[in-house]
Order: C-alpha cells, then structure tokens, then sequence
C-alpha cells in the first residue's frame, strides 16, 4: 500500500506499484496535470512534491510515502486568481496545454524567491516546453505574478464584455490556466475502453499474417480489428489514398501504417496487448527520398506513381529576362521535415449513438473533414457520424488528417461501446505527416542595380507515404 497526501488530503493506493501521473488522472480525476509525452520531457506533468517540482510522469508511488503533492488543483484561492489573471493578462495561453506545468514551476519558483530576476524566471521553466506563446509571454506573466504576490495587489475585476476596439483577455485562458479545459484524453466514460493501433514493423513490406492469438488469451483482450472489419478501408481528407488498416497480401509504406487495432479494458496493458499480435511480412526496399521515388525503376507506392501532382507556373518571360540580366545566381536550398510537435498527442473519443450512429470526442483540427471521412469509412449516411472538438492542445497543421479519430469510430461502432484511442508521443511522431521537407532549385537574376529582374524556381516538395495536404501545401 502507498500512502502519502494530494493537495492537503491524505491517499492510499492498493494495488501495483505505478506512476503519480497515472495515479492522478485516472484515480483520482486530477486531470489538470496533463500527459504530453509520459517521458519525462515536457514538463506538463509538474507538480511539487514537498515543495519540490517533479515530474509526475516519473516518479512511482513507491516513492511517495509520507510525501506531500500538490497539483495545479491545490493551488490556493489566492494564488489560482492571481496565477490564472496573470497568465490570461500576459497572453501566456493559447492552447493551454502546457500552462498548468508552467504555473507549477512558478509556484515552485515564487514560493522560495519573491522577487526573481528574467533569468531566474527562465530557469525555473526550462523543464516546461510551450509549443504556442514563445515562452515570453509566459515570463512575463510570472514577474507579473510575482508583483501581485509581493505588492498583496488585488486582481482586477472581471473585465467588461470584450469589444473589438479594446484590449481583452481569452475567453479560454482562465480556465485553462487552473487545469480545467477539458481536452479529449480527459474525458471519463464509464466502461471505456481503450485501443491501440499494431504500427508496420517495416517502412515497406507486404502482411503475409496477421495472428493475435496469443493477445486473446490476455485477460484484459476485447477484440482484434483489421481490414476485414472496415466497410470501406481508404481515408484521406483531399485524396482517398490512406489505409485504414493494411489488409494481408498489401503493402506498408511507413512505419506510422496501422496493421490493425487491438481494443483492450485496460489502457496499462494495451502495449502488452499489442506486442503479443505476431505479423509476419514480406521485407521489400524501403523508398526513402524523393531522389529515389523519381526514378525510372522505383517501385510505385501508390496505384498512380510516386507523384502526387504537379504544378508549372509560369509569368512572363523567364529565359529572356535571365538572359538579359546583369547578374545571374543559382542556388539550391533544402528545408528538413519538420515536426509540428504540439503539446497533446492525438487522442479521440467515440461512443455508439442513437441507431448505428457514432459520436466522436477529437483533438483534430477539421472536424467536417473527419465528420466525412468517417461516414465514407463506415458506409453511414454523414448525419450518423457526429464529431465533437474539445479544447485542441495544439495542432499548427499536423492534426489535420485521421490518426485515431477513425479507429475510435470503427471500434465504437463495432463494440456498441465507448472507446479511447491516444497515440503516445513517440507513436504521434511516427504516425502523422510532417511539414514537407523542400529542394528547391533557385536562379535569381538582378539588374546592375540590384534589383530583381527574373527567378526561376524547380521545387520539389516530400508529402511522404500518402498525399494528405501535400497538393494544397
Ligand atoms: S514530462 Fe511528464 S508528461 Fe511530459
Ligand atoms: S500554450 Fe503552451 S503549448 Fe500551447
């Protein structure tokens, strides 16, 4: 048995030993401290164990005993009013994600240096990653708060209905500042259940089996879904490309394609869960860069060819201008694959509804989009799929396509029961397109003055494994 205190009030834990952010999002339903990567990296999770700030995604219960920890939630009516106005007055919240570990850190900084400096400031959050504000707004609010604490000033009013003309705060800021956004992976649903994609062990290789056997025998086992479950089995938002699961005798062609989709009753064992499924593949020769997808004898990825589209644009005359122009440069520049890296992984929600219909509870960032594409998937007329968007932590283009909002559907509606699908970070950077890395070629020509006369630009733009936004962008 563990035992220690949560925000003043003693707790006792009976059971297997397991993490303090575990222990508070689902024991004890203090889901202001949120989970954005369980890796001890990002800093959502801090909280303060005896006055200390921690991680609570590392850190086991066994190490609590007699401890004191306080959440967000166990701030005191004084500090959850100057903290949140501070914090909205500042702009330091957008999505809001990460703002509950950020006040943790600031308490944990204010409570032992009334009056700290810039940099002290930065110190005390350098554990704490924003993907939103650019932390200066955030370093703001907390030596605003630090004035407020020191000087015993009262908080502001509630402000007057927000206008155009004036300067107001989020409407969203407060509340999310405290914790108390709800955001999809804080949804509880009574008898929910939690599933769990089987990722391609290989970027390119063809499913010759699938056997989830051995998962079947786990005590926690609800049921195996694959291709064979899904009434249409292609998504994608602009181009219907995108697997839905990849059926035996198919192809993968990225590590993030989803082989199948393990539903479990307990999301502690779901990657127990997943790693009993066997697949066994065909490995064929992964096509890597676009280099390679252009080539003559490169294996096709799709029915189409390795190119999505193509576009020539073309004003004026650009041979003539380069060749009457004083000065002539050719460069090629490259831009990496980029990772959106927002602070909550993707996570959805769904529940049966009414006749044959579907709710879904989603982080995405177009749920029309989704809405459509569920319909398309489950053969259902658009008005049986209803999709619902909580609070997004974070999104900046990478939660535009189906990751789990799809699966959760699919499971809900074949179970008839509510079912939560959360990619852990490691899986939310395999399984979604990045920002596409570019070659472009560029001839720039200017006049003896300098000014630009003509530009020539080859770009070649990598939308990876399937198209996504990739003719859009
Ligand atoms: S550091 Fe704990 S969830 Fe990221
Ligand atoms: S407000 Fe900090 S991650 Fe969004």
């Amino acid at each position: 048995m563990y035992a220690f205190s949560v925000n003043g009030k003693p707790v006792q834990f009976e059971g297997e030993d397991k993490k303090l952010l575990r222990f508070l999002r689902e024991n004890l339903n203090l889901t202001g401290t949120k989970d954005g990567c369980s890796e001890g990296a990002c800093g959502t999770c801090t909280v303060l164990v005896d006055g200390v700030k921690m991680k609570a995604c590392a850190i086991l219960l066994s190490r609590l005993a007699g401890k004191s920890v306080t959440t967000v939630e166990g701030l005191s009516k004084r500090e959850q009013e100057v903290y949140s106005y501070c914090f909205a007055e500042a702009g330091a919240v957008q999505c809001g994600y990460c703002t509950p570990g950020m006040i943790i850190s600031a308490k944990s900084l204010l409570d032992k240096n009334p009056d700290p400096s810039l940099e002290d400031v930065k110190k005390a959050i350098k554990g704490n990653i924003c993907r939103c504000t650019g932390y200066k707004k955030i370093e703001e609010a907390i030596l605003m708060a630090a004035v407020y604490f020191r000087e015993n000033l009262s908080v502001p009013d509630q402000q007057e209905e927000p206008r155009l003309d004036m300067r107001f705060q989020r409407v969203d800021a407060k509340f999310k500042a405290l914790g108390k956004g709800m955001y999809t992976v804080d949804i509880r649903i009574d008898g929910l259940l939690h599933a769990k994609a089987v990722r391609s062990a290989h970027p390119r290789a063809r499913v010759l089996s699938i056997d989830a056997s051995e998962a079947e025998k786990h005590p926690d086992f609800v049921r195996v879904l694959t291709s064979a479950d899904v009434p249409h089995n292609i998504i994608g938002h602009i181009k219907q490309d995108w697997p839905v699961f990849i059926p035996v005798g198919e192809i993968t062609r990225y590590t993030g394609d989803a082989i199948c989709l393990v539903v479990g009753r307990d999301p502690e064992t779901l990657e127990k869960l997943t790693s009993l499924v066997q697949v066994s593949y065909e490995v064929l020769p992964p096509v890597l860069t676009m280099q390679e997808a252009l080539k003559d004898d490169a294996p096709h990825l799709h029915a189409g060819g390795n190119v999505l589209s193509a576009e020539h644009i073309k004003r004026g005359n650009v041979d003539e201008a380069i060749r009457k122009s004083k000065h002539v440069i050719t460069r090629t520049y490259t831009t990496p694959y980029t990772e959106h890296a927002f602070m909550e992984p993707e996570c959805a929600v769904a529940l049966p509804e009414g006749e044959n219909g579907v709710l879904v509870h989603t982080s995405g960032q177009s749920i029309y989009d989704e809405q459509h594409e569920i319909s398309l998937m489950l053969q259902l007329p658009p008005e049986k799929v209803h999709c619902h968007s909580m609070l997004v932590g974070g999104g900046f283009g990478g939660k535009e396509d189906m990751s789990v909002q799809h699966h959760a559907a699919l499971a809900a509606w074949i179970l008839k029961q509510p079912v939560k699908v959360k990619l852990s970070r490691q899986e939310s950077l395999t399984v979604h397109p990045k920002r596409h890395p570019m070659e472009m070629k560029l001839t720039t020509a200017c006049d003896e003055q300098g000014r630009i006369t003509a530009m020539r630009a080859i770009i070649d733009a990598n939308t990876g494994a399937y198209a996504s936004l990739g003719g859009p962008v």
